[in-house]
Order: structure tokens, then sequence, then C-alpha cells
């Protein structure tokens, strides 16, 4: 029996979506799954322990003998990798740039879907990514796609670093946001697009707050 509705929100980066998919969870009473922190984890790991991120073999056996869990504290989602709590580490920059790399792998996707289908059956939950209403739950009760210019996700995505302490240019962030988003459209397997049957959100110009309105809005009528 589901315990209540699947909510899936996809977008290109700096869409809004962690940030509104947190909130609508919290309104909800839902569970809240970041399933980019998830692919966020298993590249820090591959970073930290040197692997050559062209060698897709050895990416594919670290993303299965990884563990992975999210774990609700406070009003924070920790994330942890084999136990080992690395929240802030998943959003460094260096991260951000090769996550793509492993999240193109379809040994990675695999398994990854597998778990976020595992962790969101039971319903009560919003999942947020780029292949959740097209791959990991396309019958899902509700699915949103977030989007925002260009000029705009990079701005958002600039003054997060910069508040983190990272010292970064304008320019250079819009320029990897746009070669992330080109990567994760491009990908053979579970590219990032609109899901069938979608609402799509344009959140340029808007606040975080009537971003999450306009999703609640769909859900609560
Ligand atoms: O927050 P931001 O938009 O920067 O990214 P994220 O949601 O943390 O996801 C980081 C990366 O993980 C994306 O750029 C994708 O390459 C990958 N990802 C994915 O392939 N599939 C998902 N369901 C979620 C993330």
């Amino acid at each position: 029996m589901k315990k209540g509705l699947i909510i899936a929100i996809d977008g290109p980066a700096g869409s809004g979506k962690s940030t509104v998919a947190k909130l609508v969870a919290e309104r909800l009473g839902y569970l809240y799954i970041d399933t980019g922190a998830m692919y966020r984890g298993i590249t820090y790991k591959a970073l930290r322990e040197g692997l050559d991120l062209e060698d897709e073999k050895a990416l594919v056996k670290l993303a299965g003998n990884t563990s992975l869990a999210l774990k609700k504290s406070n009003d924070n989602l920790e994330v942890y990798v084999d136990d080992r709590k690395v929240t802030e580490e998943i959003r460094a920059p260096q991260v951000t740039n090769s996550v793509s790399y492993l999240a193109r792998l379809p040994g990675v996707r695999e398994r990854m879907v597998k778990l976020q289908r595992e962790m969101g059956r039971g319903g009560g939950v919003v999942l947020e990514g780029r292949d959740i209403g097209t791959v990991v739950f396309p019958t899902a009760d509700y699915k949103f796609y977030l989007d925002a210019s260009l000029e705009e996700r990079s701005r958002r995505r600039f003054r997060e670093l910069i508040a983190k302490g990272y010292k970064v240019n304008l320019k250079e962030v819009e320029k990897e946001v746009k070669i992330r988003d080109r990567e994760d459209r491009s990908r053979k397997v579970g590219p990032l697009k609109v899901a069938g049957g979608a609402i799509v959100i344009d959140s340029t110009g808007m606040s975080i707050e009537e971003e999450v309105e306009a999703v609640l809005k769909y859900i609560m009528k």
C-alpha cells in the first residue's frame, strides 16, 4: 500500500528544483530524495580514490560497492557515503564538474535507479533529479519540469557558491552550467528532458516561494 503520492521533479542545474523539492516535501510531510546527491556521492568517492574518470569498468564497480544514504537532520538532508557524512564535500566545484561523466555511464545509472525506486516506491516522497519522470517513476502521481533562463540559473549557482566561500566568477560559472546541461541532455541513457505528462514551470524572475506555490497549486487542488 502506498502511503502517499510520488512526486517527480526534474530540471537543469540551477532551476531551483532542490530547494523547491525540499520545501514541497516539508509542506506535505513527505520524504525528500535528492538523487543528484547520490551521483555526487559516487563522484566524490571516485575522485578521492583517484580513479580514472574514463575507466568505465572501475567506476561501475565502485558504484556497486558503495553504500549511499540520505538522512534527514533538522532542516537538512545529510548525505552519507559508506557511513561517512559528506554533505558539504559533494557540493565542491570539482565534484560538480565531474559528476556528468559518471552519470552518463549506464552501469552507474542502473544501480542508482534501482536504489531510487526502492527508496520511493512506498509513496509519500518527492524525488528530484534529471530522469525521475522519464525513467525512475514514469507513473509518478505528479511530474514537474522546472526551468529558467541560462543567465538566471547561472546567477543562482554563482550566488550559492560565493555564499559558501568559493572564489568563482560569474562567466566561469555560466560556462560550467552550460557544459553540464549539454552533457546531461545529450547522454544516451536517462538524458534530461521533459517527461510525458510533466507540468513545465519556468521560474525565471520568480522567487523560491512563488516557485513552491506554483508546484503546490497543482498538488493541493
Ligand atoms: O543541483 P544541481 O542541479 O547542480 O545538480 P544535482 O541535482 O546535484 O545533480 C548533479 C548531477 O548529477 C547532474 O548534473 C547530472 O549529471 C547527475 N544526475 C543525473 O544524472 N540524474 C539524476 N536523476 C540526478 C542527477
